[in-house]
């Protein structure tokens, strides 16, 4: 079966708007209506004039879409899974604010910040105790605003994110289960011990080879890096601040190693652009989806099925939608 035809025939017939993250495959990629990163994805999703909204991408993206929108009927191609999100949920998020009240440190000390990559049902606990979401684009806006409350920010889940950005703002990290509790009474920004496997995988040797090699070579990395990867690298952006940098930022003959996903990478520009691994550094879970997954997706929609559709309570949508909120506000 020739899926893209099908795929084509059937979104002109049915009232479905499809998104794509830039993860994605590129035979997914290329045939949705919306693109983009998360945070762009989460606001332009809601734009979307369709009562069905089939998002390709992960887990807590197509959450965010439900629970700012949840008039809206969401379906996933498949329930691919965040594995950094998939690291924290709410009983380990309690856990670890107990080993910080154990420290002396209260409820009341702490403003929780999440990052968008986490469960709707975390985003609502964070959102019931004040906290905000955050995304890679705004993670510097937001725990500046989080800092005025005079609060202590117990980031969740990436440590990365959380050090990357303490060390930027010249402020204290540290990261539970990792160092003392006199070091993470003195921090300003406590973290959860998550991370991105994918993002792991740039190590300091591959920066030097390439270095070594193009001496003139800019390195561009995503924050969900090692510290010790974003304090060597030339530029540090979110998704969206990678693309335009590296498309209209830089001359076309610039070369430039980049520290993030392969799909999104190997789209960028055919020359002059690496990739800062000699391992193909793709989101296995991003992946999975494929074009007869997208087809099976509208054809449940023709008959009325909805597989893979999200349901989210409407307790968790409140107080989730209370922390994006604030994070829009802001
Ligand atoms: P963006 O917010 O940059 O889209 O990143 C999401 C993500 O999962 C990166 O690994
Ligand atoms: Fe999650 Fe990492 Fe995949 Fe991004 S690249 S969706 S953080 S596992």
């Amino acid at each position: 079966m020739d899926f893209k035809e099908e795929i084509l025939n059937l979104k002109r017939e049915l009232d479905v708007t499809v998104v794509a993250h830039y993860y994605q495959k590129d035979e997914v990629f290329e045939l949705a209506d919306i693109v983009g990163d998360s945070l762009e994805l989460a606001k332009r999703s809601l734009a979307a004039t369709t009562q069905n909204i089939i998002f390709c991408g992960v887990g807590f993206m197509g959450e965010s879409v439900k629970v700012m929108a949840p008039h809206k009927r969401v379906l996933m191609p498949k329930i691919a899974c965040c594995a950094m999100a998939k690291m924290i949920d709410v009983d380990y998020f309690h856990a670890n604010l107990k080993t910080l009240n154990d420290a002396g440190i209260s409820n009341d000390d702490i403003l929780p910040i999440t990052y968008i990559n986490s469960s709707a049902a975390v985003k609502a606990i964070v959102g019931k105790m004040g906290g905000y979401v955050c995304t890679s684009s705004n993670a510097y806006k937001i725990i500046e605003k989080g800092l005025s409350s005079g609060k202590k920010i117990f980031f969740v889940p990436d440590r990365c994110l959380g050090q990357n950005f303490a060390h930027k703002m010249n402020l204290k990290s540290a990261v539970i289960g990792v160092d003392s509790i006199e070091t993470i009474k003195d921090a300003d920004i406590i973290c959860f011990n998550g991370f991105c496997s994918v993002h792991q995988l740039f190590t300091v040797e591959d920066i030097e080879f390439f270095r070594n090699k193009y001496p003139d070579i800019i390195v561009a990395v995503h924050p969900e890096c090692d510290p010790s990867i974003v304090q060597r690298a030339d530029f540090v952006g979110s998704t969206s601040q990678l693309i335009h940098f590296i498309t209209q930022e830089i001359a076309p003959t610039q070369k430039v190693v980049v520290g993030t996903e392969f799909n999104m990478v190997n789209r960028l520009r055919p020359n002059n652009t690496f990739i800062l691994s000699s391992t193909k550094p793709e989101c296995p879970t991003m992946n999975e989806t494929t074009l007869e997954d997208l087809y099976n997706t509208l054809i449940s929609i023709k008959n009325r099925t909805f597989t893979n559709e999200i349901f989210i309570s409407d307790e968790t949508v409140h107080y989730a939608r209370v922390a994006l909120e604030r994070m829009f506000e802001v």
